[in-house]
């Protein structure tokens, strides 16, 4: 049974879709067989990959044409890595699955007994029907949200998502991981302390704020090749360590397979 892993937060420019890419391409490089989907009608994550938009989704998920997931997966170029892309198609599949019945557990019906070890899903910006089909097929919730004054806001309205699914979900919360964090800014710094203060436990290292995740997400590529060194990956020094990065995180979420 594959590992599935919701990456949501119902803010905007969190760094979702870095998070979603870099975690995926990060498990498959380690030999895992990887599937990432795209459940936003922006379609970021063939960007991100430097593949043409495509509605793998809607024929993925739309009663009427019933298409196999073998039939919709995209190779992403990478070795073991395959993607479900989204387009604006994504919108009329929305609105196709509003008559549905049992509507909700429509992705979890169709990843079950996948040949993936980890499913990775890159969530929209906003409380939709995809959300929640997000959340019942997930194993897992990570988090990502940026550090300003109304993160913790952000943060309890993804976990509020969960909770009001709590009947038909038996999601976890995997992490809540800060992004765009600048270790130099008094602000980052108290926000990062005060979302610690609130979730514990829950809080991840931070990913530091890096512009080479814009600068290969642009070229199409994802941060392991783009630049194996950049900040973003590997954290910061501290001492003989290196703190926060996607390196860290991977190995979160490894523990949880
Ligand atoms: N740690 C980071 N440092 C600097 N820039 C980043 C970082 N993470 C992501 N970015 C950039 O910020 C922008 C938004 O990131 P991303 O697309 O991952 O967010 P998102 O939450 O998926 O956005 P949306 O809500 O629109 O789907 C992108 O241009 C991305 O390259
Ligand atoms: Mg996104």
């Amino acid at each position: 049974m594959p590992t599935i892993i919701a990456i949501l937060n119902q803010k905007g420019g969190v760094g979702k879709t870095t998070t979603a890419v870099t975690l995926a391409s990060g498990l498959a490089r380690m030999g895992n067989q990887v599937l990432l989907i795209d459940l936003d009608t922006q379609g970021n994550v063939a960007d991100s990959l430097g593949l043409p938009h495509g509605d793998d989704l809607r024929r993925l998920l739309s009663p009427d044409l019933r298409c196999t997931l073998e039939q919709v997966v995209t190779p992403s170029g990478l070795d073991h890595l395959d993607v479900i892309r989204s387009d604006k198609s994504t919108t009329a599949l929305k609105q196709t699955l509003v008559g549905v019945n049992l509507r909700e557990y429509i992705l979890a019906d169709v990843l079950q007994g996948s040949g993936y070890d980890v499913i990775a899903l890159d969530c929209a910006p906003s409380v939709d029907l995809l959300h929640f089909v997000a959340l019942v097929a997930a194993d897992f919730l990570l988090i990502p949200t940026r550090l300003d004054k109304l993160a913790v806001n952000g943060v309890r309205d993804a976990l509020q998502t969960l909770a009001a699914l709590k009947r038909i979900s038996h999601c976890q919360v995997a992490g809540i991981l800060p992004t765009f964090y600048e270790r130099v800014t008094l602000e980052s710094h108290e926000q990062l302390v005060h979302l610690a203060r609130t979730f514990g436990r829950l809080v991840l290292p931070p990913i530091p704020q890096d512009t080479q995740c814009r600068v290969a997400s642009r070229y199409g590529k994802t941060l392991w090749e783009h630049e194996p060194n950049a900040k973003a990956l590997i954290g910061y020094d501290q001492g003989s360590k290196h703190i926060g990065g996607y390196i860290q995180v991977l190995d979160r979420v490894k523990e949880l397979l």
